[in-house]
Parts: structure tokens; C-alpha cells; sequence
């Protein structure tokens, strides 16, 4: 064993230089492979005088360690064959496909109520979410302890004061802010979601989303009402579409109603969907209470006017004949997909 080639090899590391990645494991071979240089000073120190070894064997191993991080160095700075090369990027490969979302069903019909009663006149007005007590139930003439507060099983943020914060149960809501804001001649509608304390189910849900309407001004009658509802059920179902208008109770509205259209799917003859009756209901509505116009500050003996609400994923689920209201929820896309394109029915 000679020092001077241990020496020679020391020196060559230093000027070592290496353009590509394949270069430097060229180099490492050369150095450090099974045939390396490196790898044969250590053979032939297994040879030699037991009185060299000590002195020896330190030298080489700190020679390896040295041409190991020189290695280590040259492969961090060499630049990879892909861009010695040019780039190994197939321009003419053809690119990811970008999916395009569809709008959810529950959209679609909101902006369809929404272009109908634009066209009726109404402005849209919107309400937040979390209410307080006042807005949901006290202006709208629901009393504190009101049986009819127990149709609508309410989320409440805070409880135990006079006007607790709740996550409003419906729209009517934005009637309420909609009067304290706004002169009246009044004709809104209030599209928004709502919640309620239910069990989910295909036909409840804790979440969903209602459209208010709202029309005030003088002499505002029921005939008024009857024609708003007849016209949009026409523009939203079908030109040959009936409305039957049935007594019922909110506290909001006297006198109040449900409105059914014509089942458009067997015309009147009874199938499951109307449960042979003929009729789907898909709204409620009435006068608005002189209680309410009065609680924010219209003069009901001047002025009269009607409201109605309606949920959207019913309305959805009539247009489409969606059976089951959780579909709406679960985002998936075999059901949303059915909606790119969304088929008049
Ligand atoms: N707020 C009612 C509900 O959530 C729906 C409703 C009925 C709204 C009659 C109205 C109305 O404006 O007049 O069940």
C-alpha cells in the first residue's frame, strides 16, 4: 500500500467535477463501486503488514468518508438528466380534464322563483340566519307560550332572557325586518334556509330553504292573493295548471290558507305522488295579521296586504320527483349530475 496513491485519489476528489446526475454515479462507481478504486485500497489493506494497519486503516476510512461526501455534494449540485436533455414534459399529451360543477337543484328552483316574482315586481330582500325570538315569533303575533311556537321545533343559540337568539325556523322572519326598513308600497320575496329541531327523514330535514312573499300596500285584497299564487303556479308548473286554496292557521295571517296545484303528473286523475287525490300542496299563505303590520309600524287600518311561504326542496322535489329530501344534502354526484342539464318534467 502506498501513501501516495492513497494521496492522489485525496487529490482527485477535489477537483472531481460532475455536469449530470449520471456523471456523479459514474464517478461513484469509479471511487466506490465493487471494481472502485477506493473499494481496492481496502482489499489490499486485508493483505498487509499487521504493524501498517493501524496507521493505514484510518487514513483509508477517512478517504471513503471523504469521497462519500464529495459524492453526496456533486449529486445535490449536478442537475438532473431531464434538464441536460430538455424537459421530459410531453406537450402534446392531452391535459386533466376540468370536471364543471353543476348548480344544485335547490338553486335552480330559487332562481326560478326568483325570475318569476321579478317579473311580478318583487325585489328580493334577505334576513341572517341566527334571529332572535322578537323577529321569528313575537312581531309575527306567536305570543310567548304560544301552542303554535310548537309547530316549529326551534334551535335556540342562547335561552333563559326576555328575546333569546335562535336559528330562525322560517322566513317569515324577513317579512318582519322587511316592514321596519322599508315604506310601504312593500312587495318582497325573501329566499333563505331555515332550520328546525327534526328528525331526518325522507321527508324532514333539520336544514332546508323557504321562499317568504310579502305584499302590502292599500287595498290589497284576497282576489289579489289568489291571482299572485295562480299566476306563479302557472309560470312554475305548467299553463294548465289549477290552484284550490284550502282554510288553515298561522298566526301571522287571517284569514290564512294552503294552496295545492294540480297534480302535473297524472293531470287531476290521481296517482301515488298526489296519493290519488289529484292535488300537491305547496304553500301557505293569507293576510297579513293587523297585529304584525302593527308591531312594525304600519297603519293597518290604511294598509292590508298578503304573505306566503313555500319550502324549496319541496317545490324541487315536485318538479323532478325527488323522492327522498336527504338526497339534497348528501352531495352525491350521481344525483347532482342528473341536474346539468335539468329537465322540464
Ligand atoms: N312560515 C310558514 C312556515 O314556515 C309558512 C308561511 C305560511 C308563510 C303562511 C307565510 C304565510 O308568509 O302567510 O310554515
Amino acid at each position: 500500500m502506498k501513501q501516495e496513491d492513497i494521496d492522489r485519489i485525496a487529490a482527485s476528489l477535489a477537483e472531481l467535477k460532475c455536469k449530470t446526475q449520471k456523471e456523479v454515479e459514474e464517478a461513484r462507481v469509479r471511487l466506490l463501486g465493487k471494481k472502485g478504486e477506493i473499494t481496492a485500497l481496502f482489499e489490499e489493506f486485508r493483505n498487509i503488514d499487521r504493524s501498517q494497519k493501524a496507521q493505514f486503516g484510518k487514513i483509508l476510512n477517512e478517504l471513503k468518508q471523504k469521497a462519500q461526501a464529495r459524492i453526496d455534494e456533486l449529486r445535490a449540485g449536478a442537475s438532473s438528466e431531464a434538464s441536460k436533455e430538455g424537459p421530459q414534459l410531453d406537450l402534446t399529451m392531452p391535459g386533466d380534464p376540468m370536471e364543471l360543477g353543476s348548480r344544485h337543484p335547490v338553486s335552480i328552483v330559487r332562481q326560478e322563483i326568483v325570475d318569476i316574482f321579478r317579473k311580478f315586481g318583487y325585489d328580493v330582500a334577505e334576513g341572517p340566519e341566527i334571529e332572535d325570538d322578537y323577529h321569528v315569533f313575537e312581531a309575527l303575533n306567536f305570543p310567548p307560550n304560544h301552542p303554535a311556537r310548537d309547530m316549529q321545533d326551534t334551535f335556540f343559540v342562547s335561552a333563559g332572557h326576555l328575546n333569546p337568539l335562535l336559528l330562525r325556523t322560517h322566513t317569515s322572519s324577513v317579512q318582519v325586518r322587511t316592514m321596519e326598513r322599508m315604506p310601504v308600497p312593500i312587495r318582497v320575496i325573501c329566499p333563505g334556509r331555515v332550520f328546525r329541531n327534526e328528525a331526518i327523514s325522507a321527508r324532514a330535514h333539520c336544514i332546508f330553504h323557504q321562499v317568504e312573499g310579502l305584499y302590502i300596500d292599500e287595498n290589497v285584497t284576497f282576489a289579489d292573493l289568489k291571482q299572485a299564487i295562480l299566476l306563479f303556479a302557472r309560470e312554475m308548473f305548467g299553463p294548465d295548471t289549477e290552484i284550490r286554496m284550502r282554510p288553515s292557521y298561522f298566526p301571522f295571517t287571517e284569514p290564512s290558507a294552503e294552496v295545492d296545484v294540480s297534480c302535473n303528473i297524472c293531470h287531476g286523475k290521481g296517482c301515488n305522488i298526489c296519493k290519488g287525490t289529484g292535488w300537491l300542496e305547496i304553500l301557505g299563505c293569507g293576510m297579513v295579521d293587523p297585529n304584525v303590520l302593527e308591531a312594525s309600524g304600519i297603519d293597518s287600518k290604511r294598509y292590508s296586504g298578503f304573505a306566503f311561504g313555500m319550502g324549496l326542496e319541496r317545490i324541487a322535489m315536485l318538479k323532478w320527483r325527488v323522492n327522498d329530501l336527504r338526497h339534497y344534502f348528501e352531495n352525491d354526484m350521481r344525483f347532482l349530475r342528473q341536474f346539468a342539464a335539468a329537465p322540464e318534467v
